[in-house]
């Protein structure tokens, strides 16, 4: 049987060595002993997960005692408002807008408080990472999308500026080593690189927490987490069974050093693919390209969903681009091995034969 590999955006594909400790942790034995989303998440049985949970994010992310960790719900979106709800009551906030995630960001903080842009691709459709102009004042943070997963447009390293940085790192969150101990804040859902849908991990420096306006619901409140351990109320606790095995065979892999190689290289054939035939066309400057997603265009545009389709029948499904830019996306996660980019690099050529 032909090896299927998924290059969907997001929910997105597990490893496969998750996949079989999954299988494996939620077989029902013959006692019926329950599973770790079958006891109470303030049980010992739970804790552990807890406990190994946090200690392998902190370590992958080189964090200190500066910054907490916290295992929040709702995804990136709802950071998009929470994020200004904390931070930005009496300040003002400031967006660097990169494609779509950074525009919905910005849209949320405008609800909430006073935002101001500090630099929008928007006049180049979203290809290239804009200079960074006059920052207000009382600029409580600058806010960026470190790989924006529509456009493809990633930050090589997070913005030089004097003032703290709150990222959106949802779809490069763990793909390579990265200086998350740089960051005021940072967010990112678990769906991408961290393994289900439902977990949103949010970083943030514990001197930000003293900025946060009294009289929030205690939900929205950063504090309330930091001071419960993540277990203010019932967590998505399949979510964090999966995170921890995403977490294991990342260490299991030889860290991010290793990861990130791996997705550079994975990232450079594809791209070289595409640069080299001018049937395919991806828009974005080289210097700011993602390793994460891969947009391109076709030359014919209606020869895209017929490529979408043939790639799907051949084994390669989750091909077509989001529906704000339309043409092809490959989503090069971390659990996307390098032989699913040689098997599409394969049917590009294939392609471009039959339809060139
Ligand atoms: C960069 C980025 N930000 C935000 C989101 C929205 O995430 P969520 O669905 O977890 O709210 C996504 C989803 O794909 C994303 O890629």
């Amino acid at each position: 049987m032909r090896r299927v590999h998924n290059f969907s955006a997001g929910p997105a594909a597990l490893p496969d060595p998750v996949r079989d400790r999954l299988g494996e942790l939620f077989a029902v034995p013959s006692d019926r002993r329950p599973s770790l989303v079958e006891v109470s998440h303030r049980g010992r049985q739970f804790a552990a997960v807890a406990e190994e949970l946090l200690e392998r994010l902190k370590r992958l992310m080189a964090l200190g005692q500066d910054h907490a960790v916290l295992l929040l719900q709702g995804g990136a979106n709802l950071q998009f408002a929470w994020v200004p709800m904390n931070l930005a009551a009496n300040r003002t906030a400031a967006y660097l807008i990169t494609g779509h995630w950074g525009r919905r960001a910005l849209a949320e903080a405008e609800r909430v408080g006073r935002a101001v842009v500090a630099g929008d691709s928007a006049v180049c459709d979203y290809t290239a990472i804009p200079e960074i102009g006059h920052l207000p004042t009382d600029c409580a943070y600058l806010h960026y999308t470190g790989n924006e997963t529509i456009h493809g447009v990633q930050f090589d390293l997070p913005p030089a500026v004097g003032v703290p940085l709150a990222a959106d790192l949802s779809s490069e969150f763990l793909s390579r080593p990265y200086p998350y101990r740089d960051l005021g804040l940072a967010y990112a859902g678990a769906q991408k690189n961290l393994g289900v849908a439902g977990l949103t991990v949010v970083v943030i420096r514990h001197d930000l927490l003293k900025r946060i306006p009294e009289g929030l619901p205690k939900y929205f409140d950063y504090r309330t987490w930091v001071a419960s351990d993540s277990l203010y109320n019932t967590p998505c606790s399949f979510a964090w069974v999966v995170a921890l095995e995403v977490l294991r065979w990342i260490d299991d892999a030889g860290g991010l050093a290793v990861i990130g190689e791996r997705n550079a290289a994975k990232a450079d054939a594809l791209y070289q693919a595409i640069d080299g035939s001018d049937f395919y066309h991806n828009g974005v400057e080289p210097g700011c390209r993602s390793q994460m997603n891969v947009p391109f265009r076709l030359a014919n545009h209606e020869l895209e969903s017929r490529f979408v389709a043939e790639a799907e029948q051949v084994g390669m499904p989750g091909l077509k681009g989001h529906r704000a830019l339309g043409g092809i996306r490959a989503s090069l996660y971390n659990a996307l091995s390098s032989e699913a980019v040689e098997s599409l690099v394969e049917f590009m050529v294939e392609f471009e034969r039959r339809y060139g």
